[in-house]
């Protein structure tokens, strides 16, 4: 009664040598290192990486900086910021929020560092990451006057807590030429778009801004040629 019972602990035993030992070869494959980083399960394609490491993963642009137990997507510039909220590996995608176009909104000391963004969202993603059309825009605008009540009612515009005649509105879903179409433009403002995944269905409320902001939006990756050159997520 004793040896099928020695048997299953050996087996469970080798079962774990096997599994240290492909954890071991999936590190050494250059650099990169699953792992975790606060509740984020770092998988391949997706590695943890230091600084020195940075060109020593396997796939360029799927490094993940750990920095105080928070992941960055690594591939960007340090200073661009985008913390990755979740990875979907079954299908291809994650959401990351951009922490920078939060503090934006700095109302410290005299509220003069308080901003809208200043740069598209499009403008911070690049290969092998693309924006989702899952995604919806927020649009913000600095004008460099008041608007007329009406025109701000009839935008649907609010002001944001910068105040100063910056304001946001629902920018209708996610356009991939990057930018907002023509219907958003607005006399006297210059404008940015946001993206933000917000609930798939509906419309996204502006109001929201900054909840919609840190709920992140998604990106999506392409996956690698399988062997029969499908190159399919499983769904
Ligand atoms: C991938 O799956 C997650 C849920 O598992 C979902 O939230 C996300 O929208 C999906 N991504 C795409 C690009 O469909
Ligand atoms: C409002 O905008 C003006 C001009 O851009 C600037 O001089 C002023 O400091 C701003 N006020 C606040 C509270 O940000
Ligand atoms: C609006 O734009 C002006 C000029 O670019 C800039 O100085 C100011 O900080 C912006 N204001 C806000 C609240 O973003
Ligand atoms: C994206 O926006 C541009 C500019 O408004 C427009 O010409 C184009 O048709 C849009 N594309 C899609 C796929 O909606
Ligand atoms: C958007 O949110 C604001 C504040 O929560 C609310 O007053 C407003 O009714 C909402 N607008 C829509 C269209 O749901």
């Amino acid at each position: 009664m004793v040896l099928p019972w020695l048997g299953s602990c050996l087996h469970l035993l080798l079962l774990a040598a096997t599994a240290s030992a492909m954890l071991a070869a999936a590190a050494d494959v250059g650099g990169c290192t699953p792992g975790k980083c606060g509740d984020l399960t770092v998988s391949i394609p997706f590695g943890l990486v230091s600084g020195s490491e940075e060109n020593q993963c396997a796939q360029l642009g799927f490094q993940v900086h750990c920095i105080d137990h928070v992941p960055y997507l690594g591939y960007y510039e340090r200073d661009v910021g985008l913390r990755i909220l979740d990875i979907f590996v079954h299908n291809g995608s994650l959401l990351v929020s951009d922490v920078h176009k939060l503090g934006d909104f700095d109302l410290s000391g005299d509220g003069s560092r308080c901003h809208v963004p200043t740069a598209n969202t499009a403008t911070k993603v690049a290969h092998p990451f693309s924006i989702s059309p899952l995604n919806q825009n927020l649009v913000f605008y600095n004008c460099t006057k008041p608007l007329a009540p009406r025109t701000a009612r009839r935008a649907g515009l609010v002001d944001t807590a910068c105040r100063n005649n910056t304001f946001v509105r629902a920018g209708g879903w996610y356009n991939e030429s990057g930018g907002i179409g023509g219907g958003y433009d607005l006399e006297g403002c210059s404008a940015m778009a946001v993206t933000v995944l917000g609930a798939t269905t509906g419309e996204v409320n502006a109001s929201d801004y900054q909840q919609l902001i840190s709920g992140g939006f998604l990106l999506t990756w392409q996956p690698p040629p399988t062997a029969d050159g499908s190159g399919e997520f499983s769904r």
